[in-house]
């Protein structure tokens, strides 16, 4: 019996803040499995809509949905409108994320609030109204290495990246057993918008495979996860082994 995993041609995949980087990367990669891809976009229109004409030349459909996630209207907008065009969603990327610095000392409630929207508030809305479609489906949380390494530099953003962690594990409860609930957990894979690469190379001493990671290292994380048929409310550390250090700088 083949145990590696099942094929994933003629799926369809929600990809929230697809039209670049990581998530970019994700979508090309699922569209090459054969995979439908709704391409979720807030303000980088350009940029989804020729991936959406990229990824057609794969073979395979693609359509732009645009939307705030920090707007729980919108939020579940975006994923009625995919709906309406890719039929059912069979696989769901929560990976859309906001990167500010700011610390414990100097968070504001707005800060952690719109953190949490876009980290923790969303993917709920999303990930539940997958799940009520009634039938198999995985979820694919994109946490971050600093749910186990503190980054004191970054605290709403790690905060609400630890709250989604408790939420993988907790779907993967609630939503089982129709409904598989996954992570994966990036390391440094990419500057922060606006930032060279010497923000990476900086870091690379930090873990244990000195080097850092491309966005293809996350989205075959993701295919794996969701290939899968026996994996439910795990974390996969794409990290270079940095989250077994403990620490950051
Ligand atoms: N880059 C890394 O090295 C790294 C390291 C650790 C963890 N991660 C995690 O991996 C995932 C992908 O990383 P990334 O660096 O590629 O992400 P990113 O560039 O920081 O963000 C991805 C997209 O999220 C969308 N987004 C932001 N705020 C939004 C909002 N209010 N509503 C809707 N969409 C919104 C943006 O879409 P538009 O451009 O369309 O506005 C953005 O392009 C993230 O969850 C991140 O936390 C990344």
């Amino acid at each position: 019996m083949d145990t590696t995993g099942v094929s994933l041609t003629g799926r369809t995949a929600l990809i929230t803040g697809a039209a670049r980087r990581i998530g970019r990367a994700t979508a090309l990669a699922l569209a090459r499995q054969g995979v439908h891809v709704v391409v979720h976009y807030h303000q980088s229109a350009p940029e989804a809509l020729a991936l959406c004409e990229e990824i057609r030349g794969l073979g395979v459909s693609a359509w732009p949905v645009q939307g705030d996630l920090m707007d729980s209207a919108q939020t579940e907008a975006i994923f009625r409108t995919a709906a309406a065009q890719a039929g059912t969603l069979d696989i769901l990327v929560n990976n859309a994320s906001m990167f500010e610095k700011d610390t414990l000392w100097d968070a504001t409630e707005e800060s952690i609030r719109e953190n949490m929207r876009v980290h923790a508030v969303a993917p709920l809305i999303l990930s539940r109204t997958l799940a009520r479609q009634g039938r198999p489906a995985h979820i694919v949380n994109l946490l971050d290495t600093r749910v186990a390494v503190y980054d004191r530099e970054h605290a709403s953003y790690d905060l609400s990246k630890n709250v989604l962690l408790t939420l993988t594990h907790m779907l993967a409860l609630e939503l089982a057993p129709q409904v598989a609930v996954n992570a994966v957990a990036p390391g440094s894979i990419l500057p922060p918008p606006g930032m060279g690469i010497d923000y990476l190379t900086k870091l690379t001493y930090a873990n244990p495979l000195n080097r850092h990671g491309e966005p293809e290292d996350i989205a075959a994380a993701v295919l794996f996860l969701v290939r899968s048929r026996f994996i439910t409310g795990q974390v996969i550390y794409v990290d270079g082994g940095l989250h077994l250090k403990g620490h950051i700088y």
